[in-house]
């Protein structure tokens, strides 16, 4: 008899792409990120022992990245501003290096880099370095070049990503920066007690196990009937919007339709002009137990979109009846507060890019123009 055995089919583990894989490894990818980095109720990195210089010493974090590791600094930048109450900024690492930036020994510059080979954000890196700056990585490899160019790292431990479109890196990378505003906010004693943050925490895989669960069959089914589509608007405010940005970012990689990310307020400056009849919008709601201002704020919005004619497609905190009478599809997510909801917010987007392309009969894996690891300027 015959054993036929495909190489490439045994690494994926019976999934049908590597990016099936690793969205659905998510779960593991949060919980490896957050193993031995509590001690009780607080957050304590192991790796920045000693390192405590780096955070009191500084009175300003730029954190730069490329791709998707810049969505994740942005839900960074509010998670570090809101515990460690410092002030940050976030910018492209391929801006950051052409312009002068206003940089020195009190300013600490975090990157982020799932390959940890970029080279936009290696020279950035370098630059910082250069100029005098503290620099910290977060990675997912280790050993790599911008890890070993830093002062510190701090590594997400998603395991190897293989499809070009990367995803278990970043919800490993917005779980590292939670960890690490938490860290930073008791070194610079502004934080107190962790208890809540560090429960959310602990709930975060699990959580992200029930996105996957309870919405994968009805994503891929909502992405199937919409091959066809041409356009897709994402909608978020807080960050919300860098997970509007993140899933325009995916569907655009794998799928080729156009996508665009907005920050919600933003709609009636310009974009709301888009809106006609049939076009499909995604709008990340947030918690309204949490941030009711925001949430009210958000259903305005869909309100206006959906009087324009728009086909809405909320993703919304479960129980959330809000949204439902302005909702044409409702995708649902557990409760979290508002910092730790994006890292279940983007489950879904993740799935419906996924579902698209292939629905398209295109290789969500290696998508055309596009490589994993970008070492040229
Ligand atoms: C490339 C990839 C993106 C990735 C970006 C940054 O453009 O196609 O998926 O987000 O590089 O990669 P890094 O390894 O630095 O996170």
């Amino acid at each position: 008899f015959e054993v036929s055995w495909d190489a490439a089919a045994a690494e994926k583990g019976g999934w049908s792409s590597f990016m099936a894989k690793e969205v659905a490894e998510q779960p593991e990818a949060v919980a490896n990120t957050i193993r031995g980095r509590i001690r009780g109720d607080r957050v304590v990195i192991p790796e920045l022992d000693g390192l405590d210089d780096l955070f009191s010493g500084i009175n300003r974090v730029i954190i730069t990245a490329c791709g998707t590791a810049a969505y994740s600094a942005m839900v960074g930048k509010y998670a570090i501003e809101q515990w460690a109450r410092v002030p940050v900024e976030v910018e492209l690492a391929h801006e950051f290096r052409y312009r002068d930036p206003v940089i020195g020994a009190e300013t600490l510059v975090v990157s982020i880099s799932q390959s940890g080979e970029t080279m936009d954000t290696l020279m950035a890196v370098k630059y910082a370095r250069e100029r005098g700056a503290r620099t910290l990585s977060v990675c997912n490899t280790q050993g790599a070049t911008i890890p070993r160019e830093s002062d510190a790292v701090v590594y997400t431990h998603a395991g190897p990503e293989v499809a070009v479109a990367s995803t278990k890196a970043f919800s490993a990378q917005i779980t590292a920066l939670l960890l690490l505003g938490l860290h930073m906010g008791r070194v610079r004693g502004v934080l107190a007690s962790a208890a809540s943050e560090v429960a959310e925490l602990q709930s975060l895989p699990e959580k992200v196990a029930h996105v996957l669960a309870e919405e994968n069959e009805h994503v891929s089914q909502l992405a199937g009937w919409m091959a066809d589509t041409r356009s897709v608007l994402f909608l978020g405010r807080h960050v919300g919007y860098p997970i509007a940005l993140e899933g325009a970012l995916k569907l655009k990689e794998i799928s080729y339709i156009h996508a665009e990310g907005f920050a919600a307020g933003e709609l009636k400056h310009g974009p709301i002009a888009l809106i006609e009849p049939g076009q499909p919008v995604f709008v990340i709601v947030p918690s309204p137990r949490h941030s009711a201002l925001i949430h009210s704020k958000v259903v305005s919005n869909i309100q206006e979109i959906r009087a324009r004619g728009a086909r809405v497609i909320v993703v919304a905190e479960e129980g959330d009846a809000a949204v439902l009478p302005y909702a044409d599809e409702v995708i649902r997510i557990p409760l979290a507060s508002p910092l730790f909801e994006s890292v279940l917010a983007v489950v879904p987007l993740q799935i419906f890019a996924m579902a698209l392309a292939t629905a398209r009969g295109l290789d969500v894996d290696q998508p055309r123009n596009l490589a994993k690891s970008v070492t040229v300027e």
